[in-house]
């Protein structure tokens, strides 16, 4: 499609979603974006060939009734369905249905994230480098296994928990209490009722992003995402506080060979079982002793990999979007800038577990005022009065583009230090990892 005055709708309401608004507003071929439900920032971007404001409308995620009503009434060009749980719930499917173009994989293709079982089979069917691993169906099965690992596992829950489902164990005491938690206490609910136990691996862990149009693939370069919620990899798993590209431990080259060692057999495989995959594939990666190896697949974007990598790209977003869309990704070359860019979260005070919402931001104007910085909003939203306050976990993503990743990362902690609200918290150690030997 190569078609210009485009309204897009964008489904969604985190940080990754304000970036591929923001990505998209820059698009000469767009002139009207919808957010459903956005956010703060999301509703606060202008189009750039239009002039007009981009429009947010309260229709949840995950409402696919909802969706499709708004679809009705706006009649897009092209709806980006950017979350894991609307893609789980087949929202593709339903809106090509009624014939409107979708970006973003169909429920069949998502099953890469919403199983995690089905992925580590696919993975060990198609000589994709992995974990050793079992799938089990039963408490004992899986205790078994982990046993004959000596409970150095990573043991996970088959479908989606929020990012959270994943118990990494040092011993068979640990696996056993997380095979209880998952599987018997369902502490994750439904989804624990099949699990994936792999062995534990250690290595440096990177991030792969590559659009998909069914046939071919076009890998991202490097990012690497920072998942805990303190300083040094401590404290509980996050959806992720902070992220940098490149990664400049892995050289670009080989990063390439590691893309197509994991890429190639994926996608003949895809093609070997008739899943046409349209979109954005994510594997996640450890470099071990043993080579590269995927721990999950993600069928998404990734947040905040989304921030850090947008700013490189130089391609009209909506190009690459569509050809996605219509299989034709092969005439099309991603170039990226040689910059570095760095993303660090600003969290609530207390996120991941409880926290209080509705404290007012400032800032932000101070921080988007410093080169190359912006501010992605993730939880935010606006009063009734005005104020911008916080709505969420993660609140923003202070991005900052570079040359070179040293001064990125200086300017985004310098932005950071000009944005305050009650309890804000964040890593001060995102793109550490870059710079040790
Ligand atoms: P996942 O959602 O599967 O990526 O797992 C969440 C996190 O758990 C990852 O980012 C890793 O830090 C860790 N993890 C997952 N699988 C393994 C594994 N096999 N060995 C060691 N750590 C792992
Ligand atoms: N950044 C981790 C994720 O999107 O899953």
């Amino acid at each position: 499609m190569n078609k210009s005055g485009m309204r897009i709708l964008v489904i969604g309401s985190g940080g990754r979603e304000h970036a591929l608004t923001w990505k998209l507003a820059q698009s000469p071929r767009v002139s009207e974006i919808v957010c459903a439900p956005g956010n703060g920032g999301m509703g606060a971007e202008t189009v750039k060939s239009s002039g007009r404001q981009v429009v947010c409308e309260a229709v949840a995620a995950t409402d696919i009734d909802g969706m499709l009503g708004l679809a009705r009434k706006i009649r897009p060009d092209l709806t980006v369905v950017a979350p894991d749980d609307p893609l789980a719930m087949g929202m593709v499917d339903r809106l090509t249905g009624e014939g409107f173009r979708a970006w973003g994989p169909t429920r069949n293709a998502a099953r890469f994230e919403w199983s995690k079982g089905f992925s580590q089979e696919f993975m060990d069917r198609h000589g994709i480098p992995t974990a050793r691993s079992q799938v089990c169906e039963s408490p004992e099965a899986a205790l078994k296994f982990a046993d004959e690992l000596e409970g150095k596992v990573a043991v996970k829950a088959d479908g989606l928990a929020l990012g959270k489902g994943v118990i990494v164990c040092g011993s068979a005491a640990e696996a056993r209490a997380a095979i209880q938690s998952i599987m018997v206490d369902r502490d994750f609910g439904a989804a624990g009722s099949r699990v994936v136990i792999q062995e534990r691996l250690y290595g440096m862990e990177i991030s792969l992003h590559a659009f998909c149009d069914g046939r071919t693939w076009k890998a991202f370069p490097s990012s690497q995402d920072h998942k805990a919620a303190y300083d040094g990899d401590k404290g509980p798993n996050t959806g992720g506080m902070g992220t940098y590209s490149p990664a400049p431990f892995v050289d670009p080259h080989e990063f390439d060979r590691i893309a197509a060692a994991i890429l190639d057999p994926w996608m003949e495989g895809c093609r070997r079982e008739g899943i046409d995959y349209r979109g954005l594939i994510y594997p996640g990666i450890m470099l071990t002793d043993n080579g590269p190896k995927v721990i999950e697949f993600n069928s998404r974007f990734g947040d905040p990999e989304t921030q850090c990598y947008l700013p490189r790209l130089e391609n009209d977003l909506l190009d690459l979007m569509d050809a996605c869309v219509d299989g034709t990704l092969d005439s099309i070359r991603a170039v990226w800038a040689p910059h570095a860019t760095v993303c660090v979260v600003m969290a609530s005070g207390g996120y991941p577990q409880a926290y209080e919402k509705g404290k007012v931001i400032v800032g932000i104007d101070e921080a988007e005022a410093l080169d190359g910085v912006k501010v992605f909003h993730a939880g935010t939203r606006l009063r009734e009065d005005g104020a911008l306050v916080t709505s969420g976990g993660r609140v923003l993503g202070v991005t900052a583009t570079a040359m070179g990743l040293e001064a990125a990362r200086n300017r985004a902690y310098e932005a950071v230090e000009r944005i305050r609200f009650e309890g804000a918290f964040y890593r001060r150690d995102i793109a550490a990892k870059a710079f040790q030997g």
